[in-house]
């Protein structure tokens, strides 16, 4: 039977795996398929390894939502990507999975533009907060993948010379950087024409390229037009990923719709992921296996 993970591993792949959030692991039938390893041979925290979550306020730290998710992926063997660091490195969960592990150190960085991004560390720190906190993290663990990540990099643009040029830069000065992030939050119908270009652009860069969250919405309802496009959709972009040497796995941003955080953002849109609100997989299912085919 021609499976997710499985078909990416023949493709050369390292892994295809999938986002998930702490209050979906009390659903029995999620979990099944959350832990169904010819899919899913990697898992990223949605939300519980995030600053917000992991010191809710000054000082005091919990990391007990992100050791959760490392656990369920420990008992299936899947790799997890940590998503993702700020001040503080998540030291506890960097001990248990040495080895095993990537890192979203720095998480969208730039406006749509290309211009940096005004959050609380651009406005103290200028860039400097970005290879402080990759030399961190590099200290941290050793072994793990350290990666920029950003949204609206799919295509060549402004903001993907950007984070080229960024990446570029940090090489020169010597600051750990091993892989950039491409989060692919698509729309069906609008895959950028330059995606595999650009997929390839960023390998040529001499890092590690992976798509870190997968999703094609649309606007509801899904018809059978939609769902038909959403599975070429999901096609073309497994077919980049494949053909690009450099991009080496692919995580959905959670597997089903019922957990998507698409409708929650975007009012009337979702039916974004390849399963549906009852876990019965959708044509996007059969357009990954197509993409890795
Ligand atoms: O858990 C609370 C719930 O108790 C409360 O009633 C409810 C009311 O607002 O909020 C719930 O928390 C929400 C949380 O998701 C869990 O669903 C937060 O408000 C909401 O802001 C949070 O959104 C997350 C978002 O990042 C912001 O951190 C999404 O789940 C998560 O999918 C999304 O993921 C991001 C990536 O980190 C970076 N790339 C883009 C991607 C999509 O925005």
């Amino acid at each position: 039977l021609a499976q997710l993970n499985t078909l990416a591993q023949k493709a050369g792949k390292l892994y295809f795996g999938t986002a998930t959030d702490n209050p979906e692991l009390s659903n029995t039938a999620y979990v099944a398929q959350l832990g169904n390893t010819s899919d899913f041979h990697q898992i990223t925290a949605a939300n519980s390894m995030k600053w917000d979550a992991t010191e809710p306020s000054r000082g005091t730290f919990t990391f007990s939502g992100g050791d959760a998710i490392v656990a369920q992926a420990q008992a299936h063997k899947q790799l997890i990507r940590g998503h993702n660091c700020s001040r503080h490195i998540a030291v506890p969960l960097l001990d248990i999975t040495k080895g095993r592990l990537s890192w979203d150190v720095i998480n969208e960085p730039f406006n749509d533009d290309g211009t940096f991004r005004d959050s609380v560390f651009f406005t103290t720190t200028g860039t400097a907060y970005i290879s402080t906190a990759l030399r961190a993290a590099r200290a941290a663990d050793p072994a793990a993948k350290l990666y920029i990540n950003d949204f609206n990099i799919e295509g060549t643009g402004a903001k993907s010379t950007a984070m080229a040029n960024l990446v570029k830069q940090l090489k020169a000065e010597n600051v750990p950087i091993d892989g950039i992030g491409v989060q692919t939050h698509l729309i069906v119908g609008q895959v950028p024409s330059t995606f595999q270009q650009n997929l390839q652009n960023f390998a040529n860069l001499g890092v590690e390229v992976a798509i870190t969250e997968l999703d094609i919405r649309m606007t509801l309802p899904a018809t059978t037009a939609l769902l038909t496009q959403q599975m070429k959709d999901y096609q073309t972009v497994i077919a980049a990923c494949k053909a690009v040497s450099g991009c080496v796995g692919v995580t959905l941003w959670d597997w089903t719709d019922k957990f998507s955080w698409v409708p929650g953002t975007f009012a009337g849109q979702g039916a974004a992921c390849p399963w549906d609100e009852n876990f019965v997989k959708k044509p996007a299912y059969q357009g990954i296996v197509n993409g890795w085919n």
